[in-house]
């Protein structure tokens, strides 16, 4: 197969999405994406409908989904009782712009997965919610700065996003490596810093860079020895490790936590959760100096409660979690087979979010769910990128959809069957682009 071949190949199976490729182009900015990540050469294919863990284009192709409404769909697509949730609901009405019960059930039900949980605040995205946090450490140290780490991701607006990109006005927001206590103290000693966010898992996505536990674990203390409040953003990982979160196996207790996409049931949502001290803010009985005002239009919403109470019924027994887990395991551990056979320097790793790691080995992790290097300059290559759009292309063309080809993001709606048929196209992907020249052991270096 050349070069050439794949790319005729996909666009000859993806007549209609190409069609629809040609009007996006001229409406949206991004190469015609409405997210940075669904930019592709030539172009991702338009999805009519999902089901399960599977979803389909205007022309018929079939996938394997792994980009799970960007991790929000632990259950898969269209679970029947969030399916049945919504529909009853929105006869009923989407938007009272008032109280309703849904909005306390759902909260409820959240705090009762999370122990940390004293208090809890909805928002329309995990953005928002970090937005949030960062304004309440605010207000309850008094100070200005945050404090959080490389390669992390909070979203894309100012005192969230990585402060050394473009147009972000940073001022505030310092980002340090991970892993270096010693630098944590450093900075957090200079008692400017309102908190210290960090994301559950690690960097980016449940942790393409883990963190080690240890570190973790020693840093709520330096937090508090220095003032400052201790934040995870378990957007990604809150109820997709586990009912209680990340932070629940890891064994830490954050004074806030940020939480979303699953806990929506696949709409749109963010909360933060946490210690009823500092979001005392948010009561009006608070004196005015101190009180943070939190209107948005879309807060709590009875369509996303109603089906985020039956996404998140689901969540607390641990099954879902306890499946997504089993075959994110079953995955490298047949992938990882698959890669080895061919002798390449790319490997699989992670938990219920499986990453795709391409480089040198520096050695074989005794434990699957890490990475075979500790080099975060190895695993985080912006080199690998084309590398990564050319393999995610090749997966497209065999019925298996990611994001970049960074990762496969499991659901609980997954099968083995889907892995094996997953592991096989993963296979001949790599086959095909060791025979066109665009995979070798010279560009995973
Ligand atoms: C760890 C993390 N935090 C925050 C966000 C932002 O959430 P949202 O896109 O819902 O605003 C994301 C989104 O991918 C995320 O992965």
């Amino acid at each position: 197969m050349t070069v050439k071949n794949i790319v005729e190949e996909y666009i000859g199976t993806h007549p209609g999405s190409q069609k629809l490729h040609g009007r996006a182009e001229k409406v949206f900015a991004a190469d015609g994406a409405t997210h940075t990540a669904r930019i592709l050469d030539p172009f991702r294919p338009y999805i009519t409908h999902a089901r399960g863990s599977r979803k389909w284009d205007v022309d018929g192709n079939e996938y394997i989904d792994y980009t799970m409404g960007h991790g929000a769909l632990i259950l898969g697509h269209c679970h029947p009782a969030v399916v049945r949730a919504v529909q009853e609901q929105i006869a009923k009405g989407v938007h009272y712009g008032d109280n309703h019960e849904l909005e306390i059930e759902w909260a409820e039900l959240i705090k009762s997965m999370m122990p940390t949980a004293e208090r809890v605040e909805f928002f329309p995205c995990g953005q928002e919610a970090n937005i949030m946090a960062i304004r309440l450490a605010r207000i309850f140290t008094g100070r200005r700065k945050i404090l959080r780490f490389e390669e992390s991701y909070h979203g894309w607006a100012d005192t969230v996003a990585a402060p050394d990109i473009p147009g972000v006005v940073g001022g505030e927001v310092k980002a340090i490596p991970g892993h270096d206590l010693n630098r944590v103290e450093e900075e957090l000693a200079k008692k400017e810093y309102a908190i210290l966010l960090v994301e559950g898992g690690g960097a980016h996505m449940a942790g393409q860079v883990p963190w080690d536990a240890d570190f973790v674990r020693a840093l709520p203390d330096l937090a508090h020895k220095y003032g400052t409040v201790w934040v995870i953003d378990e957007i990604v990982t809150g109820f997709r490790d586990a009912p209680g979160g990340w932070q629940s196996i890891v064994g830490v207790s954050p004074d806030l936590t940020t939480l979303g996409k699953t806990i929506g049931g696949g709409l749109s949502v963010g909360a933060v959760v946490g210690r009823a001290d500092i979001m005392e803010a948010l009561n009006p009985k608070t004196p005015p100096e101190r009180r943070i005002i939190h209107a948005g239009t879309w807060n709590a919403n009875p369509l996303t409660a109603a089906a985020g109470i039956a996404a998140c019924k689901l969540y607390r027994g641990g099954e879902v979690q306890k499946k997504a887990n089993q075959l994110g395991a079953y995955l490298r551990q047949r992938g990882n087979q698959a890669i080895k056979q061919r002798g390449i320097n790319v490997r699989l790793y992670g938990r219920s979010i499986v990453h795709i790691y391409l480089g040198p080995i520096d050695y074989e992790p005794s434990d699957d769910t890490m990475p075979p290097t500790k080099d975060i300059h190895k695993i985080v290559n912006p080199a690998n990128v084309p590398l990564r759009a050319r393999l995610c292309l090749h997966l497209l063309h065999r019925g298996v959809s990611t994001l970049g080809a960074r990762f496969f993001i499991l659901s609980a709606a997954h099968t083995e069957e889907d892995i094996d048929q997953t592991v096989k196209a993963l296979g001949d992907s790599l086959n095909a682009m060791i025979a066109e020249g665009t995979l070798n052991q010279a560009n995973l270096r």
